[in-house]
């Protein structure tokens, strides 16, 4: 983690010096070359060495991939119930943010898949390191019966939102400013600047996983789309309607499939 960071953020910064540190660590190298010959990308040279990767996806790219795989080692993926299926939540809206962003015909960057993954990372973290806090929340929540939303209680026991956690996390991590709002603003994407777009296509991957049940909090945490950022939506696709949400869960299943070997880059 640290060594990711010192190259990416600091004064070293350069592409020769992030090869040289992806090459050193066996498992980041053949995940960074995984994820340049994955369908995900669809390129139809074949990608031999992190150098290669690097000329072919361009050093922003993948710093933004080195970096999303440091923070989900940093993670201990085996915990509770609930974070095993937080993580599955976050794996498979990083595949549907891809995916609704390739329904909308944009240009297909990691960084899709990245700020999908990280979208609950304030989850994440609250759930890791507040155990005790986060399980007596839970417990309310199970027995609230809807009365009380996920994230008014998360106000209650925190004082702090998972978006808000998010941003502070992100941002000392030095992830890029557009990743870093679509994570923190993926409830809100109307209030993200940087990249409006991204933040929206996370917002409504974040549904459509949440409608297909791939969510921990299952029907209880019911979320909807946010208004204000239809428009975005519509100057992508003129006739967007709840029929697009349809048709892109229907696709999801087959998408997860498609994109395996770029998730599985993740993966320890
Ligand atoms: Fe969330
Ligand atoms: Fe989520």
């Amino acid at each position: 983690m640290k060594g990711v960071l010192e190259v990416t953020s600091g004064k070293n910064s350069s592409a020769s010096n992030l090869i040289t540190l992806i090459e050193r660590d066996q498992v980041l190298s053949a995940g960074i070359i995984a994820m340049a010959n994955s369908p995900y990308f669809g390129f139809s040279k074949k990608v031999t060495a992190v150098s290669n990767a690097v000329a072919l996806l361009g050093f922003q790219e993948i710093r933004n991939l080195a970096l999303s795989i440091s923070v989900v080692r940093f993670f201990d993926q085996k915990g509770s119930d609930f974070q095993d299926k937080l993580w599955k939540h976050s794996y498979a809206v990083g595949v549907a943010t891809r995916m609704v962003a390739g329904h909308f015909k944009l240009k297909i960057e990691g960084k899709l898949f990245v700020a999908g993954l990280l979208h609950d990372i304030g989850k994440i973290f609250l759930c890791e390191y507040l155990p005790a806090k986060f399980k007596e929340m839970l417990s309310i929540l199970e027995k609230n019966d809807s009365k009380i939303t996920y994230h008014a209680l998360e106000k209650a026991f925190f004082g702090t939102s998972h978006g808000d956690v998010a941003l502070r996390l992100l941002e000392t991590w030095k992830f890029p400013q557009d990743i870093t709002e679509a994570v923190s603003w993926h409830h809100e994407p109307s209030k993200a600047q940087s990249d409006q777009v991204l933040a929206a296509c996370v917002h409504l991957a974040d549904l459509i996983c949440t409608y297909k049940s791939l969510s921990p909090l299952g029907d209880r945490h019911f979320l909807c789309l946010q208004k204000e950022i239809l428009p975005v939506f519509q100057k992508l696709k003129e006739s967007f309607s709840s029929e697009d949400v349809r048709a892109l869960m229907g696709q999801l299943d087959l998408e997860i499939d498609r994109q395996s070997i770029f998730v599985s880059a993740y993966k320890r």
